[in-house]
């Protein structure tokens, strides 16, 4: 946490078109610089820098923010990072505030602490003589001493009290060892044990190079596995993956998504530096949404059985839903990418990526794995199942590639598939049509919104909460007819998940003292994040009414759009007015 007096500081003294000027050729237009983004490729400069607002806007990307957001996009580093790379440059010391944490020990110390203890187990297992099994188990696996130093392996001796005593005598205590997760406490004593014994470590480091957590995996086939660091001040399971450290740095294009340490650690051997895997757990959304800042695509590469199939649908799900571009790689003769590697080399685990099936082709596979389409019946039904599947493709392009494969696949004729898949889009369309046109359209335009994903289920909601938010951006008199109540608007009142934070973070800002500043937004909002805040600003800038009047009228639409068929599924609204039109249809007849 650093206090908002010092951030305000770092952003007054960091001149943006500077700041901006030294990763991007600038030229004036008017009152304003602008120049080729940096974020995309483009010929003719749609990047902007304001310098009456202290801010940056690319009209091509969307990307935006104030000089911090810039840093964050520019050096792929996270807020206080970027903070202190600011400071650094303008020569401000950043006061170590530990106000926060005087309840327990602070995220720092157990980064501290961290540090030390992944020095002592990287001892261990180079130099120590109770680290020459773990030496032996880590050339068995056939790790390289490059890769050992590069992920900074470890070893735990097996001993409950050896790296208790090492912390103790570098200045920490028992409780932050507790805390910290580096030890248990002892139900008879009370006191400290070391909790990783006898184990390979593998230090968890997060995209600021901070050690925030550990794995440690037996080196015999005893049970657990691996022990796991549990939620500490300093982490959380759900928001980091392994290796993404390095992995963030090779993966602009694509991401490789493992299951294991060790499958990671093989790849980055391998070459494949663009790997990560989840740590011990099934993908979360917020692990979906931390990969969509950093990459396009990502192939899953999970283990090739059950379990391993049924994880890669639910990444499949959940990656899809925040824009990401997904692909599954199928794995044959070996359980893992680590074992593959091994087995096969790296240039078959080149090829296998490039072959790796696209969403489209892990469907198709599953529908034909579902039925035994040597049986007339069952083959009608799977033919059934991908005209669904086809249909809701966009592109008529794609459309015909995938008829043609799936003809291929199921062993029917493309002529005869294509005719029912164009059928089946038609009806869909017609339905579409007569449902709600607008919503309809306004809901494919929003579709794969990776920054806003509920903005498509109810795209009238979401276009108010722009208006809505513009105006309480840029004005102060606004959000104090907010905070005062005499504009009733609450975070409730919010469809989408991303406004209402959005909504909250103004809100709560601007009733600190000090008042609302858009830098500060930054804590809590990605880069990628802040872009599309900075754009709602930009847009309403453009517009000339923007009174308190405004605000109502948008709440007013957010509400009723709340209320009226927009808060449903599309399939919802579809059923509803089939229903609807049955029903008039019977009372015609009568
Ligand atoms: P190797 O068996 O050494 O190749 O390791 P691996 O990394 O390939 O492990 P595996 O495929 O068995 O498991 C995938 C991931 O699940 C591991 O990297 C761990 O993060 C996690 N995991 C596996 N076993 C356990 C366990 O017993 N407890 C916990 N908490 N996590 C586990
Ligand atoms: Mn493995």
């Amino acid at each position: 946490m650093i206090p908002r007096e010092v951030v305000e500081e770092i952003v007054r003294r960091s001149d943006i078109e500077q700041v901006i000027g030294s990763y991007v050729t600038l030229k004036r237009a008017g009152s304003n610089m602008s120049g080729l983004c940096p974020f995309h490729s483009e010929r003719t400069p749609s990047f902007t820098v304001f310098k009456a607002s202290d801010s940056f806007y690319c009209f091509g990307c969307g990307a935006g923010g104030d000089v911090i957001t810039f840093i964050m996009k520019a050096e792929n580093v996270d807020y206080p990072t970027a903070l202190e790379m600011l400071a650094a440059r303008a020569g401000i010391t950043i006061p170590q505030d530990n106000r926060e944490y005087r309840k327990g020990p602070s995220r720092e110390r157990i980064r501290e602490m961290n540090t030390a203890a992944a020095r002592f187990f990287h001892h261990c297992l180079m130099h120590e003589p109770c680290g020459a099994q773990a030496r032996e188990y880590i050339a068995e696996r056939k790790l390289s001493g490059a890769t050992v130093k590069h992920f900074y392996l470890g070893y735990a001796p097996n001993d409950f009290g050896m790296l208790r005593d090492h912390l103790r005598k570098n200045g920490f205590t028992e409780e932050e060892m507790i805390v910290g997760f580096l030890c248990g406490k002892s139900e008879k004593t009370g006191r400290a044990y070391d909790y990783f014994r006898n184990r390979v470590i593998f230090p968890i480091v997060d995209t600021s190079r901070n050690i925030v957590a550990f794995g440690g995996r037996v080196m015999d086939n005893s049970k657990p596995k691996y022990l796991n660091t549990s939620d500490t001040p300093a982490f959380k399971k759900s928001k980091n993956l392994f290796a993404l450290n390095y992995a963030k740095d090779h993966c602009a294009e694509q991401l490789i998504l493992c299951e294991g340490y060790m499958d990671v650690i093989a790849l980055h051997q391998a070459g494949f530096e663009n790997a990560v895997a989840t740590l011990g757990t099934a993908i979360t959304e917020e692990h979906a949404r931390i990969i969509a800042k950093y990459t396009k695509r990502v192939i899953i590469s999970y283990d090739s059985d059950e379990a391993g199939v049924n994880a890669a649908n639910k990444a499949m799900r959940l990656l899809g839903a925040v824009g990401v571009e997904v692909r599954v790689l199928k794995m044959e003769g070996a359980k893992d990418p680590d074992e593959y590697i091994k087995k096969f080399g790296a240039a078959a685990f080149k090829s296998l990526i490039e072959q790796s099936r696209t969403g489209f082709e892990y469907k198709l596979e599953a529908v034909a794995q579902k039925y035994d389409v040597s049986q007339t019946d069952q083959k009608l039904r799977a033919v059934a199942d991908i005209v669904g599947i086809i249909s809701d493709y966009y592109s008529g392009v794609e459309r015909e590639v995938y008829v043609m494969r799936a003809a291929e696949r199921l062993k029917v004729s493309a002529d005869a598939l294509a005719g029912d898949v164009e059928k089946q889009r038609n009806k869909k369309l017609w339905e579409l049509k007569n449902a709600q046109t607008k919503e309809a359209h306004a809901s494919i335009r929003d579709f794969g919104d990776r920054i806003n994903p509920d903005a498509a289920k109810n795209p009238r909601a979401a276009a108010a909460e722009e208006t809505i938010l513009g105006l309480l951006l840029l004005f102060p008199e606004q959000r104090d007819a907010v905070l005062a109540g005499q504009v009733s608007l609450t975070s409730d009142d919010f469809f989408t998940d991303f406004s209402r934070r959005a909504f909250d973070a103004i809100m709560r800002l601007h009733g600190e003292e000090g008042g609302f500043v858009f830098s500060l937004l930054g804590a809590d909002f990605s880069a990628d994040e802040m872009g599309r805040l900075q754009s709602l600003e930009v847009n309403r800038r453009s517009l000339t009414d923007n009174g308190v009047k405004v605000l109502e009228e948008a709440i007013s639409v957010l509400r009723g759009a709340k209320e009226g068929t927009g808060e449903k599924s599309l399939g919802d609204a579809l059923a509803e007015k089939r229903k609807r039109l049955a029903a008039q249809r019977q009372k015609n007849q009568k």
